[in-house]
C-alpha cells in the first residue's frame, strides 16, 4: 500500500493547522488534490479546488471577503459551497456562467487542525482524552514534509525495537537492545489499536539530571493508540519526574511519494507555548523526529508492504504486524470484501514461525 491508494479518499486527512487560516486562505495538497482551505468571516471553514474555473489562478493566492473567497486574478468570488457568486467584469447583477461553480470537499475541525475527506469518511477521528485537560499545554512542532509513505511513518512511530539504534543520540539506550514481550489490543472495532509498554530510557530533558539529583536513565510508561489510517498518539509518563507528555502525530498523503506530518506535544510541565521549557521540549522532540526521518527517507521502497510475507517479522514487531493486519482489513472492508490473506489467525502463526 502506498500513498496513492485510492481507498485513502475514504478517510479524514489533515489539510492544515486551524491557526494557519488566521492569515487568509491556505493551499493544501491531499492525495494529489490541490485544495484551498479558508475560514470565512462567519467562522466556517471551506475547502475547494485550488483552481479558479476561469483562467486557473490559485484561489489560495486570493483572499477572504466576507463569506466568500475572492480569486486574485479577475476577482470572481466563491461561497463556502463552491458557488460562484460574482463575476465583477460583468457588473453586479449579471448571471454567472453555470460551469463556474466548484465542488466543495467535506471538512471538519478537531485537535487544532482542519481535516478533509475527499469521499464519505469510513472512520472517525482519533480520540485524545487529554486534549482539553487542565494543566496541559499544546506545543506544536513545525509542520514537516517527508519523502516517505504515511504508513511507513506510522509504522516507525509505533515501532519499539528501533529506539536503541535510531535514537541512541537522544533517548535510546544502546546497552538495552532487547524488547520485552508486550500485548496489542485491538480497539474501535478494528479501526485502532493500543499498546502499553514500560521501559528505561535516557531522559536528558529532566533538568535534575544535569545537577546530579536524578540519574540519566529513568523508567517511563508508554501508551500508544492508533486510528486508521494515519493518526497516532503516544502518551509518555516519566515516573521519577511526573512529567506527562503526549505526542500526537497525523500524517497526510500528499502524493505518491511524499507526506506531510503534523505533530503536537501535550505537556504537563510547561505553562504556555511561549515558556522556554516548551521551546526546548519541541526542539528535543524535533531532534528525535529527525533521527527517524533520516532513516525513513532512505527506505528502499515507498510502499508500506501490506503484503506481510514480503517482509520478515519477529515477535518484537507484534504491534506493527497488527498495524498491517488492521489497516489491510479496514481498507478491504471498504469494498465490502472479507479481509484478505492476513487475517487474525495468520498473525499468531506468523509470529510463531519467527524467532
Ligand atoms: Fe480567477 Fe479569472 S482566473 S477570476
Ligand atoms: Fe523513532
Amino acid at each position: 500500500m502506498a500513498n496513492d491508494d485510492p481507498r485513502l479518499r475514504r478517510y479524514w486527512h489533515v489539510a492544515c493547522r486551524a491557526a494557519a487560516l488566521d492569515d487568509g486562505p491556505v493551499a493544501a495538497t491531499v492525495l494529489g488534490e490541490e485544495l484551498v482551505i479558508a475560514r470565512l468571516d462567519d467562522g466556517t471553514v471551506t475547502a475547494l479546488p485550488d483552481r479558479c474555473p476561469h483562467r486557473w489562478a490559485r484561489l489560495s493566492d486570493g483572499c477572504v471577503r466576507g463569506a466568500e473567497i475572492e480569486c486574485p486574478y479577475h476577482g470572481w468570488r466563491f461561497d463556502g459551497a463552491g458557488r460562484c457568486t460574482a463575476v465583477p467584469a460583468l457588473g453586479e447583477d449579471a448571471a454567472v456562467p453555470s460551469r463556474a461553480h466548484l465542488e466543495p470537499v467535506r471538512t471538519t475541525e478537531a485537535l487544532g487542525l482542519v481535516w478533509v475527506a475527499l469521499d464519505e469518511p469510513a472512520a472517525p477521528l482519533l480520540e485524545v482524552p487529554e486534549w482539553d485537560a487542565d494543566g496541559v499545554v499544546a506545543v506544536w512542532l513545525p509542520d514537516t514534509d517527508l519523502s516517505a509513505g504515511c504508513a511507513q511513518f506510522v509504522d516507525n512511530f509505533l515501532d519499539i525495537a528501533h529506539f536503541p539504534f535510531v535514537h541512541r543520540g537522544t533517548f535510546g539506550l544502546e546497552d538495552q537492545p532487547e524488547t520485552e514481550p508486550f500485548a496489542v489490543e485491538d480497539t474501535d472495532g478494528g479501526a485502532g489499536l493500543r499498546v502499553r509498554y514500560r521501559h528505561e530510557v535516557a531522559n536528558p530533558e529532566d533538568p535534575a539530571v544535569a545537577t546530579g539529583e536524578h540519574p540519566l536513565v529513568q523508567f517511563r510508561s508508554m501508551e500508544y493508540t492508533w486510528r486508521v489510517p494515519f493518526s497516532a498518539r503516544l502518551r509518555l509518563e516519566y515516573e521519577l519526574t511526573g512529567v506527562e507528555n503526549t505526542i500526537l502525530v497525523f500524517v497526510t498523503p500528499v502524493d505518491a511519494t511524499s507526506s506531510r506530518l503534523f505533530c503536537v506535544l501535550l505537556r504537563n510541565d510547561v505553562t504556555s507555548p511561549e515558556d522556554p521549557r516548551a521551546r526546548s521540549a519541541a526542539e528535543f522532540e524535533y531532534r528525535v523526529l529527525t533521527e527517524d526521518l533520516v532513516l525513513l527517507e532512505r527506505l528502499a521502497e515507498r510502499d508500506f508492504g501490506l503484503a506481510v510475507t514480503e517482509q520478515v517479522h519477529t515477535r518484537a514487531d507484534r504491534n506493527t504486524i497488527e498495524l498491517r493486519r488492521l489497516l489491510g482489513a479496514h481498507l478491504e472492508g471498504l469494498d465490502g470484501a472479507a479481509p484478505g490473506a492476513l487475517d487474525a489467525h495468520t498473525v499468531p502463526s506468523l509470529l510463531e514461525a519467527t524467532p
